[in-house]
């Protein structure tokens, strides 16, 4: 069943969405960022095993696939690969076919987030037929810097990761969208830079449970005065799994 709830003038919205989605690199001189993340019911992202999330449906995954395919580069943290062991990249012959015509690389850019660099080189994403980037620390760029893996390291001369300057960075090499395949600390770490500009969300019929798995959002938390709003653009219905999508109030 797919079910589409379209809240009241979202046309509007959309079509203030779209033509700012445009220009958005161009005024704000960096990607436009976009969550990607499926969850249960009771808000987790994987269980409390942090096993590699297995629940979303062949619609969910559909809807990922199709979201990698319209970005520029997927971004995700060191702690999703390591659960995952490779990237989730575009397999459907139509998407890539439609990326080339749209003057793409058939794949969007792999960007790993970690500070201290530690990623194991034998995982299958050194393996895969992508292009892969390191956002990271002095540090982390010097452990990469005898090792092969990486087509290009990121790092400003700071013990953390410099979000702001590592998405200018992006920008200035051509990256106009980003999405961000989570996890929560990676999410929360953009999102207190204020760098989250969309989120969707899959809800799963499923109860996860468990006070430490993770969720969406990870991090210190954000009280209520200072937590970043939200605006409902879509909500759709498919079988048991609903679809949100949001905007980030800036
Ligand atoms: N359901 C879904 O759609 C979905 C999607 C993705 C992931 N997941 C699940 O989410 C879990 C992983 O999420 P997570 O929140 O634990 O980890 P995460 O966000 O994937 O990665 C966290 C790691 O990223 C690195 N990092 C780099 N910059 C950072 C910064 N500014 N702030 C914080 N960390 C930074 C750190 O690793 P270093 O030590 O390397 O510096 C940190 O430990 C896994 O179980 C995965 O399967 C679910």
């Amino acid at each position: 069943m797919v079910n589409e709830t379209v809240p009241k003038g979202l046309n509007f919205i959309l079509s203030i969405q779209n033509s700012e989605s445009k220009s958005f690199a161009s005024i704000h001189q960096r990607p436009l960022t976009t969550v990607v993340l499926a969850m249960s019911a009771d808000g987790k992202i994987s269980d409390v095993g942090q096993s590699n999330p297995h629940f979303g449906s062949k619609h969910d995954y559909d809807h990922l696939e199709q979201q990698v395919a319209l970005a520029d580069a997927v971004l995700f943290g060191s702690t999703t690969l390591k659960t995952g062991g490779t990237a989730m990249r575009v397999i459907t012959p139509e998407r890539i076919a439609e990326r080339v015509k749209n003057g793409k690389p058939e794949q969007p850019i792999q960007i790993v987030c970690t500070r201290t660099g530690e990623i194991d080189p034998s995982l299958k994403f050194f393996q895969q037929p992508i292009p892969r980037y390191l956002l990271t620390t002095p540090a982390g760029a010097k452990r990469w810097q005898t090792q092969a893996g990486f087509d290009c390291v990121i790092s400003a001369q700071t013990d953390q990761i410099d979000l702001h300057y590592g998405l200018t960075e992006l920008y200035k090499s051509g990256v106009k969208s980003i999405a961000v395949l989570g996890g929560g600390e990676i999410v929360a770490a953009l999102l207190e830079a204020d760098l989250i500009d969309e989120l969707h969300l899959t809800v799963c019929p499923i109860l996860l449970g468990g006070k430490d798995a993770p969720t969406p959002v990870a991090g210190a938390g954000f009280l209520q005065g200072q937590a970043p709003h939200l605006e409902l653009l879509s909500v759709k219905q498919v079988e048991g799994e609903l679809f949100l999508h949001y905007r980030v109030l800036h």
